[in-house]
């Protein structure tokens, strides 16, 4: 209807204009086009009569003229004057005012318009022949009321005509408009759903269009709600801050499978390790900044020695801020749980790296064996019957369901650290339901980006009875409604990791002495957990594809990937371990000489210190994940970049990438691609990997994790006030 009225509107008014302007020219046309008519037909009357009068003309003679003119309906009169100007005669219908025309007819003839009481009218006076000086002058009188009436007519039929035009031309216009924003809809639609595939290109007419909307998605995926407009430097203090005065007497209970601080016995002597994981590097700050309590699942060797009789111990060891409560589960549970549906199944099923999910009906009784483990665990702490309760991940889908039940007023929110499906790859999991029910007793479900809020959505739409409100992002089971929401996770700012170490210079000293690399070699560092989702063979592959094409770098430049092993035992992940090996050796075979080597592949745990060192030493960073939810190790690097230098090779299937557009954006599944990334990475001016440096580095500032939880501890405030307003009074009205 808008758009109608937007075309509509400026048609009408410009038909309108030319009809207000034509409508008066038509008038006047049609007016001096009959007048003409008119007076031709005057002078054949004359001439038709003028043989059969002489300058005297008798009593019998005017009334033969009478009679002969008396059928023209448009003739009032005639009479005869004299040549002096004297009416001698006149028939019965002259008007009494009228008298002859003032000037002697022009070559025998003349034409007055004059106007009576009755209308306007033309007075027709032509030279009567005779055989010496003029006799006289036979006057007609015509009555041109008629074309009054006629130019009334003509003014009528040109606004009607415009008007049928204006309306023919505004249906036209809007049909024509209608059918081509659909086309162009239906383009751009195409164009961004093909956007992950390399093979559809949007064409050339949408490309740029294309790309501006993706820019936009990209920039709203930082999710600026109006509240975040006001810029605040977000800080543990800050957030601190937002607790006590949003969340007062708050309860906080965080719940992950991997606990922050593991204990492990090495050769008798308790040591202390931080685990290789995104969720504990984004968690620890926060929960050091708000207190509270950890459960988690004590996996260490020697976390039951650490522990007190509540099977707790409080953390961080050097400075303790909040308790670690310990759950112990067998190896039965750890082997259902944890390896099997946790990560033979549900990983695999939200990863797209084509890797089959295995759904075990025994590993499913352990997963809900072990969330209820969690879920009592989370009840018997609970101070409070209200606490704010923080669920990580994927290993604890049925948790928000199971606290519910004995917990009703408690706030809990749901993070999900792992892309969501689409509805036709969540549909093979054969407890879809039961999952999905069971996070939807959320007071709050978070992903790093709004496309996987869709994914999820667009499953409970499929597969639950319930109201999904799109507008405001919230499903509705029952009485309760859970909010859905994008949280782009993030890192601590300024990373703590930074503190004591070397200047850059320092780093990259340290770091090519270590691994005996000469002083001209360009270093690029790959750093995650050896996982088949992170691509680490493809990211090899590249590796070869840049010494092939630009063999400049044969000898110059080095690839060092550092692989911490991880779930180990599990056979997807021994296969990529043995692909990523034999392909580093294929192609340091083909390319090493002199003691260079283009790869050299670490499979060993480092600790945050020694990441960051490393980060300092390079000039490039490769995250080339085949799927990731949102990838910490790429905005690590950025944080460890203080002097603004380094380029970022990102996963465009990174949920990263939504945030870091000045990294160079790369296909992981295009070898050639990527490895002319690393090419334009190298070649890059210092001055333009500054400007990429700087502009990055602001984002992750700004939008750091006390961001990313103080977000969420927002809207869990909004969430609790809004339920204290609407508890019924004692008389049981609504407040
Ligand atoms: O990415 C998902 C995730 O659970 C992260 O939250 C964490 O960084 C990583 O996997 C670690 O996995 P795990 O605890 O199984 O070693």
């Amino acid at each position: 209807m808008r758009m109608t009225l937007r075309f509509a509107l400026p048609l009408l008014l410009i038909l309108g204009g030319i009809t207000w302007a034509a409508s008066p020219l038509m008038a006047n046309l049609v007016d001096r086009w009959f007048r003409g008519d008119v007076e031709s037909h005057a002078q054949l009357l004359f001439d038709s009569l003028k043989d059969s009068l002489t300058g005297d003309l008798t009593e019998d003679q005017i009334a033969t003229l009478i009679s002969r003119i008396n059928g023209d309906k448009h003739l009032l009169a005639l009479g005869l004057c004299t040549p002096e100007g004297q009416l001698t005669r006149r028939s019965a219908g002259w008007p009494p005012p009228l008298g002859c025309p003032a000037t002697p007819p022009d070559r025998g003839r003349a034409f007055t318009k004059g106007r009576l009481k009755s209308g306007p009218i033309l007075t027709s006076a032509f030279a009567l022949p005779s055989q010496g000086p003029t006799s006289g002058y036979l006057v007609f009188v015509h009555d041109l009321r008629f074309i009054d009436d006629r130019s009334r007519w003509a003014e009528a039929y040109t606004v009607g005509l415009f008007a049928l035009l204006a309306t023919v031309a505004v249906a036209v216009a809007v049909l024509i408009t209608r059918l081509t924003m659909r086309g162009w809809v239906k383009a751009v639609r195409e164009g961004l759903a093909n956007t992950a595939d390399a093979r559809l290109p949007p064409s050339p007419e949408i490309a740029s269009l294309v790309g501006d909307v993706q820019k936009m998605l990209r920039d709203g995926e930082g999710q600026r709600e109006p509240s975040e407009m006001i810029r605040v430097d977000w800080t543990a203090d800050s957030l601190k801050h937002l607790l006590k005065t949003e969340l007062p007497d708050a309860e906080v209970i965080v719940v992950s499978n991997r606990e922050p601080y593991i204990h492990n016995d090495v050769d008798g002597e308790i040591r202390i390790q931080r685990p290789a994981s995104g969720l504990v590097t984004a968690l620890e700050p926060i929960t050091r900044a708000c207190g509270g309590i950890w459960i988690a699942h004590g996996s260490g060797s020697a976390d039951r020695r650490s522990v007190d009789e509540k099977d707790h111990v409080a953390v961080p060891p050097d400075a303790p801020s909040y308790v670690l409560r310990r759950i112990w589960l067998t190896d039965e549970e750890v082997e259902g749980y944890y390896f099997g549906l946790a990560n033979e199944g549900l990983w695999p099923l939200c990863h797209i790296a084509f890797i089959r999910p295995a759904f075990r009906a025994a590993d499913w009784q352990h997963y809900v064996a072990v969330n209820r483990k969690f879920a009592d665990a989370i009840v018997a702490e609970a101070k409070s019957p209200n606490p704010l309760v923080l669920v990580q991940d994927y290993h604890f889908a049925l948790v928000p369901k199971m606290v519910r039940e004995s917990l009703p007023d408690a706030t809990i929110i749901t993070f999900w650290h792992i892309p969501w499906p689409n509805p036709e790859m969540f549909s093979i999991c054969p407890w879809r339901e039961e999952i999905l029910s069971g996070l939807l007793s959320s007071s709050i479900l978070g992903f790093h980006t709004q496309f996987h809020c869709i994914n999820f959505l667009d499953s409970v739409d499929r597969f639950l009875e319930c109201h999904i409100d799109r507008e405001h992002s919230t499903v509705t089971t029952g009485a309760s409604t859970t909010l859905i929401r994008p949280y782009p996770i993030s890192i601590e700012w300024p990373a703590a990791a930074l503190a004591g170490q070397p200047d850059i210079a320092g780093c990259r000293k340290a770091v090519y002495a270590k691994f005996n690399l000469s002083e001209d070699i360009r270093l690029a560092i790959g750093v995650e957990r050896f996982d088949y989702t992170k691509g680490i063979p493809d990211r090899f592959r590249a590796v070869e594809s840049l010494l092939e094409n630009h063999p400049e770098w044969i000898g110059r430049f080095c690839l060092l990937q550092i692989a911490a092993p991880s779930r180990a035992q599990l056979a997807a992940y021994q296969a990529v371990q043995v692909e990523a090996q034999d392909v580093a050796r294929a192609i340091n075979d083909r390319f090493g000489r002199d003691g260079w080597q283009p790869i050299i592949l670490i499979a060993r745990h480092h600790d945050a210190a020694e990441i960051c060192t490393l980060f300092r030493a390079a000039d490039l960073c490769v995250v080339t994940s085949l799927h990731d939810g949102m990838n910490l190790v790429a905005k690590e690097f950025v944080a460890a970049r203080d002097d603004d230098d380094g380029v970022l090779i990102l996963s465009t299937f990174a949920g990263a990438s939504r945030e870091l557009l000045e990294a160079l954006i790369v296909n992981p599944y295009d070898i050639r691609g990527m490895g002319e990334a690393i090419h334009q990475g190298l070649s890059m001016s210092s001055d333009q990997r500054r400007d990429r440096m700087r502009l990055m580095r602001e984002m992750v500032a700004e939008y750091n994790i006390y961001f990313w939880a103080g977000r969420m501890l927002m809207d869990a405030a909004r969430i609790r006030k809004r339920q204290g307003i609407e508890k019924p009074l004692d008389n049981g009205e609504p407040i």
